[in-house]
């Protein structure tokens, strides 16, 4: 391992780090000069030794850097190097990109799937063509179709060494594990935060290599998954290391995927006797009892329930489009009620009891407040 006149202890100290994590405020503060020259020594010297030779690298004509970049927003660089290669072979100038047809673009563009971002590929090259040329710093390139703040700041630093720091998540990754930060990185907080730190990392005189490297030392050495902590060179200074944080950082809030059902009960009643049945394992309301419940996959409405209750008796329409809010779902409800004189024939869960002993029954808050409704 790299033998480097630096303790952990003076780098904590001298960033105000402890085990404990770091806020935004803290970061706001900004690492001493010299945490900014170790750990960059450190990086630089890992990617000269380490970083991949790839084709868009070393060059400064910002189109095949944009090009790569546009490629390997959502692709891995094993499949994005043959496909960038196909790009540049048919169209060597950001001239003939925008002279072919989008159709053309879209085709060549096959199998990398995310087409939106061949769409405004092709739209950036004709922008490019009637600007007279490609954008020279960050905020005109940022203005090109499809090309957000990460791809910006590639663009400007590899082509024009603009001092700008790229971040994404190999970045994201290693910094809130070396600098021990937990701010979630999808949260405009944490944005900030690692924004401000990129950028306060960044040698000025080195832009292009410090963003290279900073990418290829998340993609290769500190992984998601099984990092090589052994061989790494800035363990000594890796907060997450040192407090055994490396598999929880960096720490991502989850977006709940909220999704929307459309329950639509009937109260079964015959003679006095209502049908229910306990709510099954594996859903919501595990256990509960309910009345019958046809489930749709969007708004059902009279027509549709009457089809599914054809011959059972007379329905009537209690009370519709109940909002109803759990943690993760959101449940639209429709209540019927159906008087019958024979019981119609229905899933062997179901079971008739006596409507006034229903009462006595775990529910649902939401079948509480349609019964209320009767
Ligand atoms: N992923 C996206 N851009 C990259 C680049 N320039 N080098 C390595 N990996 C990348």
């Amino acid at each position: 391992m790299e033998n480097f006149s630096f303790s952990y202890a003076i780098f904590a100290c001298e960033y105000g780090l402890t085990a404990k994590s770091m806020s935004a405020k803290e970061l706001s503060k900004k690492p001493s000069k010299s945490v900014v020259a170790t750990f960059t020594s450190i990086l630089l010297r890992w990617y000269g030794e380490n970083g991949r030779s790839l084709p868009w690298r070393d060059v400064t004509d910002p189109y095949p850097i944009w090009l790569s970049e546009v490629i390997l927003q959502q692709t891995r660089i094993q499949q994005g190097w043959s496909y960038w290669e196909r790009f540049m072979q048919r169209w060597p100038t950001v001239k003939q990109l925008a002279d072919a047809t989008e159709d053309e673009v879209l085709r060549l563009w096959q199998g990398l799937g995310y087409y939106s971002r061949a769409r405004h590929l092709h739209a950036a090259a004709k922008q490019i063509v009637s600007l007279g040329g490609f954008p020279t710093d960050y905020a005109s390139i940022r203005k090109l179709q499809g090309v957000g703040e990460y791809t910006a700041a590639a663009i400007s630093s590899f082509a024009f060494g603009e001092p700008v720091a790229v971040v994404d998540g190999n970045v994201y990754r290693v910094l809130s594990r070396v600098f021990g930060i937990d701010t979630p990185i999808n949260t405009s907080e944490g944005k900030k935060t690692f924004a401000a730190l990129a950028n306060q990392l960044l040698p000025k005189d080195k832009p292009a290599a410090y963003n290279q490297a900073m990418m290829d030392f998340g993609a290769m050495q500190c992984t998601p998954k099984s990092p090589d902590c052994e061989t790494c060179p800035i363990l000594e200074m890796c907060d997450a290391y040192h407090s055994h944080r490396i598999d929880t950082l960096p720490v991502k809030l989850r977006k709940m995927n909220i999704k929307t059902r459309y329950f639509n009960y009937v109260l079964l009643r015959c003679e006095g006797k209502i049908a229910i049945r306990r709510r099954p394992a594996g859903d919501i309301w595990q256990g509960l009892w309910e009345p019958f419940l046809l489930e749709t996959q969007v708004k059902a409405g009279v027509e549709i329930v009457l089809e599914h209750c054809a011959g059972w008796g007379t329905l009537t329409l209690l009370k519709e489009g109940v909002k109803h809010v759990l943690t993760h779902r959101v449940i639209f409800a429709d209540f019927y009620l159906l008087e019958t004189s024979l019981p119609p024939s229905l899933p062997s869960d179901y079971v008739w009891v006596d409507l006034t002993s229903y009462d006595d029954y775990a529910k649902p808050r939401l079948i509480e407040i349609l019964m209320n409704a009767m």
